[in-house]
């Protein structure tokens, strides 16, 4: 048993959607977020800057003394060696491990797509691990840079004159791949769920990432006796690097019925 927080973090507020999940599923557990608003996005950067941003994210949550920690970033979670992850002090799981095991195990035709940051996308680490898994596999990746900014401006609402015609851009090609499987790789795209279903179509399975990482994290915590067994009374306690006004302008969209708690303000740098 361990009452200590699970630390989530994101480079902005895409991790939230894994933190509303986590939330469902580990009802009793304390989170504490922290969302890097001062300088995302990190998808559209070199590996070397992600990498250092991602070294300060995780010492800035280990100091506030987190149990386990999550990269609820499809980009973090791309470019953060496995090496260096397995040297932590405590337990840590990206969101692509998680999402690939489950398009495998959707999949029927063996055609899977795969959207992303740029540097997700770069980096392969999805196509990666699906190999692995679906040997056989037919994989169409594509990068969709404008999803982030336009999630983060809240324009997720189908119909929405300037996402439609940009998923129509990005996704044609997966869409014409004749996938059965696609998986969201970032955070954020959840959001988009509702319009992405749309034009991709019913027979097509999406996976979110934040979904399926909270479900195996759950399982991984009980694994490891980390639970701090309560099953009600859970917190969240959010912390930024930009404004907190932002956060609480668009929490309700990311967080849903668990929006609210404190949010602060923190100098990531000095981590
Ligand atoms: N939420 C991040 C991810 O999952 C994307 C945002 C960014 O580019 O920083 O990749």
């Amino acid at each position: 048993m361990d009452t200590r927080p699970i630390g989530v973090f994101d480079s902005g507020l895409g991790g939230l959607t894994a933190v509303r999940q986590l939330r469902r599923v580990l009802p009793g557990e304390d989170i504490i977020y922290f969302g890097d608003t001062g300088r995302v996005p990190y998808g559209s950067r070199g590996r070397q800057t992600i990498l250092q941003y991602t070294r300060q994210d995780i010492r800035f949550l280990l100091s506030q003394n987190v149990k386990f920690l999550m990269a609820a970033c499809g980009t973090v979670s791309s470019t953060y060696p496995t090496a260096e992850a397995t040297r932590l002090p405590v337990p840590y799981t990206g969101v692509v491990g998680a999402a690939a095991r489950k398009a495998a195990e959707a999949t029927r035709n063996r055609r899977i797509g795969v959207i992303g940051t740029a540097a997700t996308i770069r980096s392969g680490s999805y196509a990666a691990l699906l190999r692995e898994l679906v040997p056989d596999a037919v994989i169409t990746a594509r990068a969709c840079p404008l999803f982030v900014p336009l999630v983060e401006n809240g324009r997720v609402e189908p119909g929405d004159p300037i996402t439609t015609p940009a998923i129509d851009l990005y996704l044609r090609e997966v869409r014409d791949a004749g996938v059965d499987t696609l998986i969201l790789g970032c955070t954020h795209y959840p959001l988009l769920k509702r319009m992405i279903g749309d034009y991709m179509g019913d027979d097509v399975t999406l996976i979110d990432p934040g979904k399926v990482t909270a479900i195996e994290t759950a399982a991984a915590l009980e694994d490891l006796k980390l639970t701090n067994g309560r099953s009600t009374g859970g917190t969240a306690r959010y912390f930024v690097s930009d404004t907190p006004e932002t956060f609480a302008e668009l929490e309700t969209l990311f967080l849903g019925e668990y929006a609210g708690g404190p949010v602060e303000q923190i100098a990531i740098e000095n981590y």
